[in-house]
């Protein structure tokens, strides 16, 4: 079987479980549906599922010390409503980080209890724009339109103060390309959905593989889920920042697509454990797997929250580079996502019997 190899690899990842985490509605504080969609696939499959007062979804599979934590969080960015005018237009707070003018013609789904409804974050036509087309944006002079003509239309939709807004994108795949919203960080979600199915119980040791909340805006949850776990070692797992793109110098892409699974040695708020680094790399290295190691001096992730956890935690990130996160669209590879795939489930038993 000259292919056995090739069609395996081609065969992994769930196309449909990306998609579907992709399309998922779940800005920061609102990530009840991505929960539920969790919680429905993967409860057969670990030893206990549960989860807490803060929303975070846990997932144990084996028993005992030591005990491995690995984290990807369930929120996207997104927005709020803070004040509808008079004449029915939505002004908005964001959750987490966005570059109000990627958002500008974006079409977006407000949340309210009786259904989402689809709006247009709207701005001034070019037409009527002096200087060259060039305004000053920021998230205060963003609006949302739903096309209503009244406050009082508004309010009849469901929509009030504090009401939650997000991106709305159909995900798309072309040969070894995925298009969508949130690849920050559902393909995170994805990979460890995956693992739970397939990773075998460990001899030794537990693996609480945790979905959590609120990371786009401050890395909330993980620091409760942290403490709840008490971990001796932990990764957290990411769509990562790929700046690979015109306009960016290589040393400042952070990570590249089509290199493979990242593996980070710093962020700014972290530096990686030297023992789970470096077995992270061994591990790449004798199963073949392509890998980049990633320097990210301008961001962090829930393992900067982890390792502060009781008397600390050995930590690291392993992720798949994604080109415009926090953007309306994100682009990524499937190669890379497999490969992480891949590399998690070779490195848990090496990493469980390294830190015993
Ligand atoms: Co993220």
């Amino acid at each position: 079987m000259p292919c056995a190899n090739k069609c395996l690899r081609e065969s992994m990842a769930d196309i449909n479980l990306i998609k579907n985490l992709s399309e998922i509605l779940g800005p920061s504080g609102f990530e009840d549906r991505v929960r539920s969609y969790i919680k429905s696939i993967i409860r057969e499959y670990a030893d206990e599922v549960f989860e807490d007062i803060f929303g975070n979804l846990y997932a144990r599979i084996g028993e005992g010390e030591p005990r491995l934590m690995i984290a990807a969080h369930m929120d996207e960015v997104g927005f709020m409503v803070r004040h509808i005018t008079e004449n029915g237009f939505l002004k908005v707070v964001n959750l987490g980080g966005i570059n109000p003018a990627s958002a500008l013609g974006a079409e977006v789904a407000v949340m309210t209890p009786n259904g989402d409804i689809t709006g247009v974050i709207g701005s001034i036509p070019p037409h009527l724009m002096r200087d060259g087309g060039k305004p000053q944006v920021t998230i205060k002079s963003l609006f949302v339109d739903v096309g209503a003509l009244s406050r009082k239309e508004v309010e009849e939709m469901g929509i009030r103060k504090g009401t939650p807004i997000t991106f709305i994108c159909k995900f798309k795949r072309r040969g070894n390309t995925i298009i969508g919203k949130a690849f920050d960080d559902r393909l995170g979600c994805a990979a460890l959905i995956e693992l739970i199915r397939t990773i075998e119980r460990p001899r030794e040791g537990s693996v609480y593989i945790v979905f959590t909340v609120q990371e786009e805006v401050g890395t909330r949850g993980a620091a409760v889920a942290a403490y709840r776990i008490h971990p001796k070692v932990a990764l957290s797992i990411e769509g990562t920042i790929a700046a690979d793109i015109p306009g960016v110098e290589p040393e400042e892409a952070v990570t590249f697509l089509g290199k493979g699974p990242s593996i980070r040695i710093m962020d700014a708020v972290m530096i990686a454990n030297q023992k789970l680094f470096n077995l992270l790399i061994d591990v790449a290295e004798s199963n073949n797997i392509k890998y980049q190691i990633q320097l990210s001096p301008k961001s962090g992730t829930d393992a900067g929250r982890i390792q502060y956890a009781r008397e600390g935690v050995a930590v690291s990130n392993v992720s798949v580079p994604t080109r415009y996160s926090h953007y309306p669209a994100s682009l990524a590879r499937i190669e890379d996502y497999e490969g992480l795939v891949r590399l998690l489930e070779a490195a848990i038993p090496k990493i469980l019997e390294a830190f015993r």
